[in-house]
């Protein structure tokens, strides 16, 4: 039994110590928006917050979490209003959107301890693998929650709360449910 804080809950995981926390966290906990990408440290696409740190939870085995606070991007806002996840849908930052939860946790802490990024900053922070080649608009997207955060700026591009599939489908005429 492996006991943690993962997104202000105590849990007990009742699995292999030497479990990497990415599978606790998407198998066991249903946490699915921490992603599966390279499973060897590479891509970046399972960072989460472990004691205010951005670690690769591919590499985190739930020995190694035991006693420590994980937060996931579940927990960074419920209703996606951080800066951050309004600032990477204004900056078009998201494509396919698999290395989006990575970015935002690893940005998130990066903001943390650093309210004032450069684009220097940024890239030696955020070295997670983007296979959309969305860099720039990351930058783009880091540097207005940045500015947000501080005050300085307000976002007008919010993401739609609530979207029901029906409303994804109307909203992509190719995905469009046939109706009889
Ligand atoms: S899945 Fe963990 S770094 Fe790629
Ligand atoms: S948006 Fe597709 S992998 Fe980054």
């Amino acid at each position: 039994m492996t006991k943690l804080t993962v997104n202000d809950r105590p849990v007990e995981y009742r699995m292999d110590p030497q479990t990497p926390l990415l599978w606790a966290l998407r198998d066991a906990s249903n946490l699915t928006g921490t992603k599966f990408g390279c499973g060897q440290g590479d891509c970046g696409a399972c960072i989460v917050d472990i004691d205010g740190e951005a670690l690769r939870s591919c590499l985190v085995t739930l020995a190694e979490a035991e006693g420590r606070f994980v937060t996931t991007i579940e927990k960074l806002s419920v209703d996606r209003s951080h800066p951050l996840q309004q600032a990477f849908v204004a900056a078009g930052a998201v494509q396919c959107g698999f290395c989006t939860p990575g970015m935002i946790m690893a940005a998130s802490i990066l903001l943390k301890k650093n309210a004032s990024p450069t684009d220097a900053d940024i890239d030696a922070a955020i070295t997670n693998i983007c296979r959309c080649g969305v860099y720039p608009r990351v930058r783009d997207a880091i540097q207005r929650a940045a500015r947000v955060m501080r005050g300085e700026a307000r976002l007008s591009v919010a993401p739609p709360p609530g979207i029901t599939p029906e409303d994804a489908a109307a909203a992509v005429p190719a995905l469009r449910l046939k109706k009889d």
